[in-house]
């Protein structure tokens, strides 16, 4: 006869089952889970893996480009710069959220970031020397994170889906800005011309990078395209960027770093040149140009940022009591 131990485990298995089918048939049927639905523990340890890692790179990705605010050449110009650097602040905040309806608060996030324990985008160790470097990345590094996004748009994931909506509405406004600036540039004296290409030569390949290993070496995209977190792997991904980015180069009268580029008729695609992935590897594990510098920086803003958090909670403290006290 069982012991009674041993029957609630069988029940508990029952349970189990019955949740995983659930889970399994709600993603089938492309249904979004929310937060307080039963998901795998390595459902959710995903999610916040790859939340995670893209929230750091909205609130690192403000580095290199505030480098430019103080020296931007116009003040439409620097305006434009400052709305877009706040909407990266703000992307970081949708997706800690996102995080936070996990069971992962905040502080536990920004901890593994500032002790290098989660990455971020690779992207945004490079250097941005020139102020062609901020229509570069508008067009070229927001162009590739909308590549990369708007599928995540469908993510099973009810609040990481819906926080990708309006991320993406943002960003394809500063990929916009970003075009229409190296346009500009790339029309104005053969200076800036010059100085717009010397920007796309530095940025085309890392961004190609932005969207991970190749598909044979990429740790987590089948587990992850079959739980529909990502709906495409990173090649496929990769190569639509191409795609987009061939004809808007020709428009900006800009070259892009290739001699191997071309269209390859039979599959109906650009076909491009090997990827340093030694570089790319390199980066990850902290040794880009500006890894030390962007981490550095991060740990001085949290520290120098203690005292608002500790205003904002003793207001928001007192706000409790007085409401406790009026109720
Ligand atoms: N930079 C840094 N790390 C990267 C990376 C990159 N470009 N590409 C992959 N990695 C990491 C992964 O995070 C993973 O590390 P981990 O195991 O320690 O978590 C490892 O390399 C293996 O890669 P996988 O392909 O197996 O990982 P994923 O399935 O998670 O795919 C991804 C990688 C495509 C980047 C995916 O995580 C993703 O789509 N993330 C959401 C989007 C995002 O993070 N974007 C950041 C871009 S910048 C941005 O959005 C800011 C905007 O303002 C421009």
């Amino acid at each position: 006869m069982a012991t009674a131990a041993q029957a609630y485990d069988r029940e508990d298995a029952v349970d189990q089952d019955a949740y995983e089918r659930a889970f399994d048939a709600a993603v089938a049927a492309d249904e979004r889970i929310e937060p307080r639905d039963w998901m795998p523990d390595a459902y959710r340890a995903t999610l916040v893996r790859q939340i995670a890692q893209h929230a750091h790179s909205e609130i690192i990705g403000m580095q290199p480009e505030a480098n430019w605010i103080t020296r931007a050449p116009s003040l439409r110009r620097k305006a434009i710069l400052m709305a877009k650097v706040q909407d990266e602040a703000g992307h970081g905040l949708y997706l800690y959220s996102a995080a936070e309806t996990l069971g992962t608060g905040r502080d536990e996030l920004l901890d593994k970031l500032h002790t290098g324990r989660q990455k971020y985008s690779s992207i945004f160790n490079y250097p941005t020397l020139t102020w062609a470097d901020v229509g570069a990345i508008g067009w070229l590094v927001d162009g590739a994170a909308i590549t990369n996004q708007v599928p995540l748009c469908r993510c099973s994931y009810g609040p990481y889906a819906r926080a990708m909506v309006r991320i993406c509405k943002e960003e394809s406004f500063h990929q916009r800005q970003g075009y229409e600036l190296l346009l500009a540039l790339s029309k104005g004296t053969p200076e800036q011309h010059a100085m717009a290409q010397d920007a796309v030569d530095r940025w085309w390949w890392p961004s190609l990078m932005m969207f991970g290993p190749p598909d044979d070496e990429s740790a987590h995209s089948a587990q992850s395209m079959a739980w529909k977190i990502k709906r495409h792997s990173n090649d496929e991904l990769r190569r639509r960027f191409v795609d987009i980015c061939v004809p808007q180069a020709e428009s900006l009268g800009l070259t892009l770093p290739d001699p191997d580029l071309k269209w390859n008729e039979e599959l109906g695609r650009h076909e491009f040149g090997e990827i340093d992935w030694t570089e790319f590897k390199n980066v990850l594990k902290g040794n880009g140009p500006c890894n030390e510098q962007r981490i550095t920086q991060r740990r001085q803003a949290h520290d120098e940022g203690a005292w608002v958090r500790e205003a904002a909670s003793a207001y928001a403290g007192k706000h409790t009591e007085t409401g406790a006290a009026r109720a």
